[in-house]
């Protein structure tokens, strides 16, 4: 696999003749060609149902197309077998889920460095960036706003969805991946902490002028990114 680096001239994200159903009568995303470029931020658009987290988990490698392609920095994941994408994702891409999908039985440390034990990029990322992984994690809570009165060793379950979400943003972020998705990750929060929350994600990426992909139903924040893709208006099923 090429280093996702060394590939900056063209897309790190592209979709093209794309047609995914989750059930074979229904089809839920048909596209023609969607292109995210390096350190875009971009906002995707849509109502309830209309195929964003889908979206997010094809562009993941979570699930792949019945047609077309799905490419990463040149790299077609669904040529891919199943491992080969879980390491890919693992290595370049750290997801915010819409529910957070912390770990239960483990502390907020350990949430946040799961990352780094299935991919070795970002492990080494994380050390040469604070000195351990552990210095790493707790560097990036603070930064996201993480109060100190919930230790890092406390377990998740204790938290607040808004604690959750720092966690999860942080886990997502720990070993600098070149790309964030986010699926509606703020959807809990009131409008000053959404805010809030995005700009400290964008500083957090701002350094390695990763990629973000982020969803909401919420258009009030799309000014804060660089462009808007309306799922509706190029997905070309009919409704
Ligand atoms: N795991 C799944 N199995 C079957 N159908 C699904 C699954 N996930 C989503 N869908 C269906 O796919 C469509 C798009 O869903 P989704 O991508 O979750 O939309 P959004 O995120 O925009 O709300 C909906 O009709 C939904 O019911
Ligand atoms: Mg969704």
């Amino acid at each position: 696999m090429t280093d996702l680096k060394t590939c900056s001239t063209g897309p790190m994200i592209e979709l093209s003749e794309v047609i995914f159903s989750w059930n074979f009568d229904t089809v839920v995303l048909n596209l023609d060609r969607l292109r995210i470029f390096p350190g875009e931020r971009v906002f995707i658009a849509g109502p309830s149902g209309s195929g964003k987290t889908t979206l997010l988990n094809l562009i993941a490698g979570i699930i792949t197309p019945q047609k077309g392609t799905v490419s990463v920095s040149g790299e077609i994941l669904n040529r891919f077998t199943g491992t080969q994408r879980d390491l890919f994702r693992a290595d370049h891409i750290g997801f915010i889920f819409q529910m957070f999908n912390l770990v239960p039985y483990l502390s907020v440390v350990e949430n946040v460095t799961l990352s780094c034990s299935f991919s070795k990029k970002r492990r080494d990322r994380a050390i040469s960036r604070s000195g351990s992984i552990k210095a790493e994690a707790d560097r990036l809570l603070k930064n996201l706003g993480m109060n100190g009165t919930m230790g890092a060793g406390q377990p998740v379950t204790r938290l607040s969805v808004g604690q959750q979400q720092r966690v999860a943003a942080a886990r997502a972020l720990i070993g600098e991946p070149d790309i964030i998705i986010a699926d509606e990750p703020t959807s809990a929060l009131d409008m000053d902490h959404r805010k809030t929350f995005l700009e400290l994600l964008f500083k957090e990426c701002k350094r390695k002028q990763g990629t973000i992909v982020f969803v909401s139903h919420d258009t009030s924040l799309e000014t804060m990114f660089d462009r808007t893709i309306e799922l509706n208006a190029i997905n070309r099923i009919d409704r």
